[in-house]
């Protein structure tokens, strides 16, 4: 049976996070494990809604493939480092809104992959600069996760250097919200 632990460090590190993240278990429908306080306040869901459970349930009745597709082929390619899409969400209380979701892998010393790592940020009429900050969060968590996992044998992938820039994705998730004032989901 997979180790599905979450050493305390790295729980008490989730938590304090000023970026929303989440953890999954790479087996079988890549159930949640860990969500942090900034992912309920995005998303408006606890522990006790999502943890065992898949993530596309932020997607409700949506069907945004490009970006399923995107997830889905990060999933089945053990080798890919990281991957960033933006996707159209829900929060608890039906509020669509835009999440540029990033996801990478913490590997065991042995090379197993221990958990999937994601991080959500919300880019509806995001202005670029938040889109920055968040950004440098995102580089600075990875970058501070890194040492504090070693100590517990396990090892963060991808890091931000190799994910698409900014405007790419600020440019994607406007034309997601335009798509979006033309439909009936809002
Ligand atoms: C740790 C983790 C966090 C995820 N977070 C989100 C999320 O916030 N929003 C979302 O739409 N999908 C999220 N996903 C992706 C979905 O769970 C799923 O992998 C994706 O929809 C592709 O698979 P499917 O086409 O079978 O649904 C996350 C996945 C993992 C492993």
């Amino acid at each position: 049976m997979h180790d599905v632990t979450i050493p305390a460090e790295l729980g008490t590190f989730f938590e304090n996070s000023p970026i929303a993240l989440a953890l999954a278990s790479p087996d079988g429908d890549t159930p949640l494990r860990l969500i942090n306080r900034r992912f309920q306040e995005l998303t408006g869901y606890g522990g006790q809604d999502l943890i065992g459970r898949n993530c596309r349930v932020l997607q409700g009745n949506a069907d945004d493939r490009e970006a399923r597709a995107k997830l889905r082929a990060f999933l089945a390619n053990d080798a890919a480092a990281n991957v960033r899409t933006p996707i159209l969400n829900f929060k608890k209380d039906g509020t669509a809104f835009v999440n540029l979701l990033y996801m990478s892998r913490l590997r065991a010393l042995s090379g197993e992959t221990r958990f999937i790592f994601a991080s959500q940020f919300d880019v509806s009429g995001a202005h670029p600069e938040r889109l920055q900050a968040y950004d440098q969060e995102l580089g600075k968590t990875l970058t501070r996760l890194s040492p504090l996992a070693a100590e517990s044998g396990i090892i963060v992938e991808g890091t931000l250097t190799t994910v698409a820039n900014s405007a790419h994705a600020i440019a994607q998730a406007k034309l997601i919200l335009a798509n979006l004032d033309d439909s009936s989901l809002l």
